[in-house]
């Protein structure tokens, strides 16, 4: 399915994250070689970075089966005693969003990564007791947006912990043309570099950006993709020269219109353009930081000058 082939199967098609792919080939290969299950590993980052297409790739590395849930999916501790019971040796169990996972939940992880093992409790009242039952050795793969809110215990079961990072123009590029190749669109460097340019550091927004110009370029030119199809396309979807979409902006002017720059609280931002303030964030601030548009100072969030720069907009004296 091309839609599935989008996500690369195997560490050598993954572009970008080096640090990451460097020290998973490793854990990987050392793993293989001990014929043991890989150390249970956490993701944590902006989304749209890879987490799931990691975790897909461990998996196929690894020659196991792949199983997916989520934190909010599983409500009971009975359910994820059920998913982990049902688990092969060697299996890998992705759990997206496992910040989420309440707290009876999380704790049936405990023991199931630290010894294998998940403890079930049987009767009611006085003569309720504990019995122990073994799993297969597994490896959890959890994915997050927030390691902060991961409480310490599930945090400190994870071997290997890895922060995603936003990928470069040039990485993000070459995902761009490699998608390119998958979908069969023709597309000069030119039209690649500035849908990269415009895609936020993030190749799910990158591929997805690809989709949209690919339409202009069938409807409204003759197929090939280039700066100016490129270009044409993007305007129209309101993604600017930096990648910033609506509610970026939203964002950016409410801080600049309304709080005179900030310093101003998430809350308040949140509140004023009715928008989550997890979501603000988890999902929009990031990039608007690692681009120093804002920053958070201990007072709140300000916008910096590159950030009036970038809008042509006049400072207001304070
Ligand atoms: N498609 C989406 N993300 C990718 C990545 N990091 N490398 C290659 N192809 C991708």
């Amino acid at each position: 399915k091309i839609e599935n082939s989008l996500r690369p199967k195997l560490l050598k098609d993954y572009i970008g994250q080096e640090k990451a792919k460097n020290n998973l080939k490793v854990y990987i290969e050392a793993a293989k070689q001990r014929k043991e299950a890989l150390d249970h590993v956490l993701f944590y980052g902006p989304p749209g970075l890879g987490k799931t297409t990691l975790a897909g790739i461990i998996a196929n590395e690894m020659d196991v089966n792949l199983k997916v849930t989520s934190g909010p999916a599983i409500e009971k501790p009975g359910e994820m005693a059920a998913i982990l019971n049902n688990l092969q040796e060697g299996d890998l169990l992705f759990v997206d969003e496992i910040h989420r996972l309440n707290r009876q939940v999380e704790e049936v992880l405990y023991p199931a990564m630290e010894d294998y093992a998940i403890d079930i409790i049987i009767g009611k009242g006085a003569s309720a007791r504990s019995i122990r039952l073994d799993l297969p050795k597994f490896t959890l793969v959890g994915a997050t947006t927030r390691a902060g809110m991961l409480t310490a215990p599930l945090r400190d079961r994870f071997g290997v912990v890895h922060r995603l990072e936003f990928y470069t123009v040039e990485e993000l590029k070459t995902i761009i043309m490699r998608s390119a190749g998958v979908f069969k669109v023709e597309m000069d460097e030119e039209g690649a570099l500035e849908m990269a340019k415009r895609s936020r550091g993030t190749p799910r927004l990158a591929n997805r950006l690809l989709k949209r110009v690919r339409d202009f370029a069938q409807v409204k030119y003759d197929g090939r993709i280039t700066k100016e199809v490129a270009n044409f396309a993007l305007d129209l979807l309101e993604v600017d020269k930096l990648g910033l979409d609506h509610i970026d902006r939203e964002i950016l002017y409410t801080m600049m219109d309304k709080f005179a720059g900030g310093p101003v609280g998430l809350d308040t931002i949140a509140a004023s353009i009715g928008e989550d303030s997890g979501t603000i964030e988890d999902v929009y601030e990031p990039y608007l930081i690692q681009n120093g548009l804002i920053v958070r100072t201990p007072r709140g969030r300000m916008v910096t000058d590159l950030c009036y720069k970038h809008f042509g907009i006049e400072q207001k004296q304070k």
